[in-house]
This record gives C-alpha cells, structure tokens and sequence, in this order.
C-alpha cells in the first residue's frame, strides 16, 4: 500500500511529472498525498489530506522531485503524517512497515523532535543520525535500514546532495529510462506515459539517480551491480479510464474481450506448469481476497475436471501449513498485483525450502512473477479499481484451463472457455445493465443482502459479498447453498435480499426455504424458476459457470456503490495493492 514516485532529470519538469504520475498510483492509497522537490532555496514540500486526483499543486521547475499518495497504517490521516518526511537535512517518503519502529522511536524521542505518529519518520531520523556520523549517503542509509524490521521501499533525499536514492526490501520498486528522466515508482504506471523501458529494483539493492544516470548496489555485499533494461508491454491507453465515468465498470465491460485474452496461453508455459504440479508431492493454491475465491474456483476445477485434490489456503493462514511445505510441494500463487505481502511471505518461505513457486498474476512484471518458476500472465491489462472484477475472470480462466491441461483435455477446455467468452461478450450489453440497475435501485437501502451458491459457485457466492461489500458497504454475506439451514437462515426476516447463484434441484429447494422464511430471491441462473422475485440471467458456461455467474454481481455491486453515493472506483479504508501484512 502506499504509492511513491521520484523522478530525477535534465529538465525542470520533475515536480509536475510526479504530481500526474502519482495520480495513476493512488489505487495504492488515497489517504492523503504529498511532493517534495528541488529548489534553488533546498527541498520543498507540499503535502495535502484527500486524493491526490483532488489536490493542486503549484507549479515549480525542478529537476528533482518524489512524491507519495499514502494508505494510512501508522497514525491516522492528518498532515502531519503525510509523507514526504523531513529529519534535518533527510527527506523520505516510504511504502511499507517499520514493524520494529517504536522501540526506535523511545529511543529517539530525547534527540529528535518528532512531528507525525509514523513509522517513516523514524526511518528518516535514523537515516540523519548515521548521516551526523560523518559517513556517505550511501553509508547511511545501508546503516540505517539495517535496523528496520519488515518489508519496505523508500525513495530519500539529501539537502546537501543531489539526486534521489531509493531502497527496497519486499515492497516494489521500478525503475524507468526516459531520455531526459529516469524515474523510480511503486509501479510502472506512474512513468508508462514517458518511457516502457524498465529496471527492477530487488530485495535489499540500492539506487541513486542522478540526472538521466543510474548506479544501483546490493545492500549486503556493498558492491556496485548492473541492470539489464527491459521492455514492458503494456501501452497507456489501457491504464486510462477512456469514456467511462469508472475503472471499475470499464473493467467490468472489457469482460466481453479479456476472457479471450487470457485464454491465449503459451501452450509450453502451460506445459511446464503441468509438469511441476504433477512431479509435486502436494500442491497448495494460495491467494488472498478476491483471488483467494479464484483459488478456492480453481480447487472445484481441478476436482470436478482433473480428479485432483489440491489444497486451497488464504495466504495470510498458510503459517500453519508451512510445516507441509517442502523441497517437493508446490505452491501456486494467485495475484492481480503479484505484490501482495501475504503470499510473498509465502514465496519466500517456499524458496528457502526449495519448493516449486508457480503462480497466475496479471502483472508478468510483479515480484511474484520474477520470482516464480512458471508465471502465467492474466493478461487483462492494468486493473485500476479497488475491486477485481476482469482479473477474477481471468484468474479463474487460467485456473479452468490449468484442470484441463492436467485431466489431458485442453482442447476441451479451449473450446468451453471460447464458448463462454462469446456469451459474455453478448450478455453484457445496455440492456442488460439497466435491468441490474433496477434491481440494485430496489434493495440499496438494505443494510443486509445474502448470497448462496453450491460447488464451483460457492465460491462465487463468497466472492459476491466481497464485491458488494468493498464498494456499497451493504452487509452481504456468502454460504454454500446446503449451510444455511445449519445456522445462518436464523438470519433471514421479511424482506431480506438473497441472491441464489445457480438453478439446480437442490439450491432451488433452498431458495424456496429461504423464501418460505420471507427473503426476496434474486436468481443469477441460466434458466428462469418461479421462486425467482428477480431473474439475472446467465449464459450456461458447462464447468466454467463461476466466470460468467460473478459477472452481474459486479454489476449490481457497482450500481449499488453509485446509488449509495460512494465511489466505486475508491471505497473507504481499502488500497488495491495489499502490501503490508
Ligand atoms: C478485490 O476486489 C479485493 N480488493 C481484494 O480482495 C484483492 O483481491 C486482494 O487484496 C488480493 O490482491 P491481489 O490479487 O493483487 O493479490
């Protein structure tokens, strides 16, 4: 969480640079936002509570600037806590925890006079007390970050030397190299518009940019490393929200072509894939959220298509099953972002035990997908809002497509999935969204919604509550269909919303209980039922159900978020990049 961008150059524009650059990270956190530059008078800072695509800033030529938009973790949000932080002549802003900060802090407190309640100040104290030592900037800062417990990055500047030096331990860094710039963010699409060439910061490397040049260390050993530059893919245009009013139904709509997309896989990639799954001892799939759902699809897949068990864990509970991770195991990690700090804590426990890390992420450039033996891509292009919706659906592709490959029915699987995507493409039209529309006007002041579904859609019933809940705030709540009656239809009163996924005899019999009890059924199914009191209807997708049966519940979270009046593209107290842990 938390966004940082620097940007270092032979033009004057860096501070103006970082400010619109910054605005394509603010899905990392939009808590409040700050840009400090380089002036003839020393460093300057602004900083601002809110978003920073509602902020200002003055005009200023520099050829030096970094900025961060901040998701608050330590101190609430205020200006005092907002970043860039200053020490003496040492200005820091800074992605990711100092987990150990306070034991600095109390120690500090009679030398430094601290302003904010972070954990980043700290980290800018005790870069300016190695500084007072007498040592290099270079000298200082492998000093200071030696103490930090935790993952980070942080991008700092000196009063009294030019240029920018950046860290990182666990938290992303890129580099990009434009011409006349040279540019350090938390992702690529902050510089994207300026350059696509690209080099990756690792864990425990340092660099320091200087005008258009770059020298980069390894922390540990001291020495000076090289960087290949990289071309990366990806254009602009699709990081833009184009004619809609949100990322997240622009998102939503480019389902009708991402699907495909994620379908066209590289069949020796797919190959290797298969082979690592079917040499391991055991098989994990790990993700967190959202993609944690896709996982837990993926597990009814590779049973109901392959005959396989594989084992599904929410990555911040993999603790417990560490002990079964071994040289042998492999671990298939799930991620839009391909940072988040829950699952790589379990990549980096899977390396040291020299298990097998695969993984699904829609970011080929992520550290998950560096540091995986086979990364297949999402490729569904930059997904901006807060709530995943077109990578759920190509996460769960690939995980279709992955139980077909092992079962040794690809083609099989090729041709469902093709079959889907055409569906999609037609059930997702105007129409269709006025009619979701409708329903969300009927029950947004609802305070409570349900949603059941049995096999591979219980795990899309999981996934609707957190769609609707991230964005509209309503309670809603996900059971397999067969749970209920075990405890949670207790819950049930006159009126209460239940959104039934599926058509089958059995989850029919328990939308007629639900409705015996005085909930209003909305069915998302491919054929009507008279239970229904509404009827989404979807295309039959055979197995792959789960990708088109999710599609109108992003819809009505979305149109929910609008009719509440929250913004569906921001909601409160969340970040789309999750890492810290
Ligand atoms: C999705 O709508 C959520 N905002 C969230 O659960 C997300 O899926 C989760 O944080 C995992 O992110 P990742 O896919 O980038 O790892």
């Amino acid at each position: 969480m938390c966004g940082i961008f620097g940007i270092t150059g032979t033009v004057t524009d860096a501070a103006d640079n970082v400010f619109v650059g910054l605005k394509n990270l603010e899905y990392r956190g939009y808590d409040s936002w700050g840009v400090a530059l380089r002036s003839h008078e020393g460093i300057e800072i602004t900083k601002q509570v809110g978003k920073i695509s509602d902020g200002e800033l003055a005009t200023s030529l520099a050829h030096e600037a970094v900025g961060h938009s901040r998701w608050a973790t330590h101190g609430g949000v205020t200006l005092e806590n907002s970043h860039p932080h200053r020490v003496g002549n040492v200005v820091v802003v800074h992605n990711g925890i100092f987990e150990n900060y306070l034991e600095y802090k109390t120690k500090l407190e009679d030398t430094i006079e601290f302003k904010s309640e972070t954990d980043s100040e700290v980290i800018a104290a005790l870069i300016y007390l190695e500084l007072q030592k007498g040592v290099s900037p270079e000298e200082a800062l492998t000093t200071a970050v030696q103490n930090i417990e935790g993952r980070f990055a942080i991008l700092v500047m000196f009063d009294d030397t030019p240029g920018i030096w950046a860290v990182r331990r666990g938290s992303p860094l890129i580099l990009g190299r434009g011409d006349e710039q040279t540019f350090i963010a938390s992702d690529i699409p902050a510089f994207l518009e300026k350059t696509n060439v690209v080099n990756y910061l690792d864990d425990n490397q340092m660099a320091y940019l200087y005008n258009t040049d770059v020298d980069f260390w390894d922390l540990h050993t001291g020495e000076k490393i090289t960087k290949r530059n990289i071309e990366v893919e990806w254009d602009f245009e699709s990081a833009d929200k184009g004619e809609h009013p949100h990322f997240m139904i622009k998102e939503i709509l480019e389902q009708k072509e991402t699907i495909a997309r994620a379908i066209n896989q590289e069949r020796d990639q797919v190959d290797e894939f298969i082979k690592a799954l079917k040499k391991a001892g055991g098989i994990y799939i790990i993700g967190c959220g959202t993609a944690h759902k896709a996982a837990m699809a993926t597990e009814y897949f590779f049973a109901q298509i392959a005959g396989k068990k594989v084992n599904v864990v929410a990555a911040s509970e993999m603790d417990a099953f560490k002990t079964f991770v071994r040289a042998n195991t492999a671990i298939v990690c799930i991620s839009q972002s391909g940072e988040t700090a829950d699952i790589m804590e379990v990549v980096e426990y899977a390396e040291s035990v020299d298990a097998t890390v695969l993984s699904i992420t829609n970011v080929a450039s992520s550290s998950l997908a560096r540091a995986s033996k086979v990364a297949l891509p999402v490729k569904v292009g930059p997904e901006k809002a807060v709530a995943s919706t077109k990578a759920t659906t190509g996460q769960m592709t690939i995980g279709f497509l992955l139980a077909h490959a092992y079962a040794d029915t690809f083609n099989k699987g090729l041709g469902i999935l093709l079959g889907a995507a055409a569906n999609i493409n037609d059930m997702i039209n105007p129409r269709y969204e006025e009619h979701i529309e409708s329903v969300a006007q009927e029950f947004k002041d609802n305070e409570n919604l349900f949603i059941i579904g049995r096999g591979s859609l219980y795990p899309m019933a999981l996934e609707a509550a957190i769609k609707i809940q991230e964005v509209s705030y309503i309670h809603a709540q996900g059971f397999a269909a067969g749970e209920l009656k075990h405890g949670p239809i207790a819950l049930i009163e006159k009126g209460t919303p239940c959104i039934v996924l599926g058509d089958d005899q059995e989850t029919i019999s328990n939308a007629i209980e639900l409705k015996s009890r005085g909930a209003v059924i909305i069915g998302i199914s491919t054929g009507e039922h008279e239970v229904f009191d509404h009827w989404l209807r979807v295309p039959d997708a055979e197995m792959a159900q789960p990708l088109v049966s999710v599609i109108p519940i992003q819809i009505l979270a979305y149109h929910f978020a609008l009719l509440r009046g929250h913004d569906p593209d921001m909601p409160r107290n969340l970040a789309k990049s999750v890492t810290v842990k």
